[in-house]
């Protein structure tokens, strides 16, 4: 499989913005590795109707009905959107998710078609603690747990250490190494048919100037990029193509 380079533009650019950015971006993309966006979610059609393929950064548990405010799996999908993040960090931290009442989202929007990127990672304060791997373990269990749509097409994790996050502290190659080989291990005994080959993504400062020694180690198999994907030369950069 292609290294794939997903953008989470989180809620950032306007409608102006997001079209120049992808007229830019597609002019010089050769599709090397493969580049996805998450744009802001009233953005998304514009990102449906480019060559890239188009996430929401979060969904529903539910697929319709009284559910004020929230976007349904099922009309994304119909839309022709084809991922979402779930389990970002900014989610956790602002908006009460967790790795329990992350569970049913995953379900439904792996029910529905869509690619799940799943996102774990630990805070600074909990790896001081000598907790990464425990947490992350965790994460892993109470999100896919039951999981039984699961595929190695649809299911994509993310390792995403809060403290390299918009920090401009990225983790070192060996550092993330050591926690993707971990998540590999769970994944290759929990989804015997595909775990060894799910794809893991690094996130937190990931740049031009750390892109490829990140890509290099054995267990990494992109990034998911917040900042560095905001500039289509930086993005192309990321994808090889500058
Ligand atoms: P930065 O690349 O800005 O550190 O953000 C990472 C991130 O949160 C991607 O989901």
């Amino acid at each position: 499989m292609k290294k794939l380079m997903v953008g989470n533009w989180k809620m950032n650019k306007n409608g102006k913005e997001c079209t120049e950015y992808l007229e830019a971006f597609v002019a010089k993309y050769s599709g090397r590795r493969e580049a996805w966006i998450a744009p802001q979610a009233l953005y998304v059609k514009l990102v449906i109707n480019s060559p890239l393929k188009a996430g929401i950064q979060n969904c529903s548990e539910h697929v319709e009905g009284a559910y004020t405010g929230e976007i349904s799996p099922r009309t994304f999908k119909e839309m022709g959107g084809h991922f979402v993040i779930l389990g970002h960090s900014e989610r956790r931290q602002y908006f009460t998710e967790n790795s329990r009442n992350l569970n049913p989202k995953i379900s439904t929007a792996l029910n529905e078609g869509l690619t799940v990127i799943y996102c774990v990672g630990e805070t600074l304060k909990e790896r001081d603690q000598g907790l990464t791997l425990s947490l992350i373990e965790d994460q892993l269990h109470q999100g896919l747990n039951d999981q039984s749509k699961a595929t190695v097409e649809n299911l994509i994790i993310a390792y995403e250490p809060v403290w390299a996050i918009g920090t401009g502290k990225t983790a070192s190659p060996l550092q993330a190494q050591e926690v993707h080989g971990f998540i590999r291990s769970i994944l290759t005994a929990k989804f015997p048919a595909f775990g060894h080959q799910t794809r893991i993504l690094y996130g937190g400062s990931v740049k031009p100037d750390n892109v490829e020694e990140l890509l290099a180690q054995k267990d990494i198999d992109g990034g998911l990029v917040g900042g560095a994907s905001l500039k289509a030369r930086d993005f192309l950069a990321l994808c090889g193509d500058m």
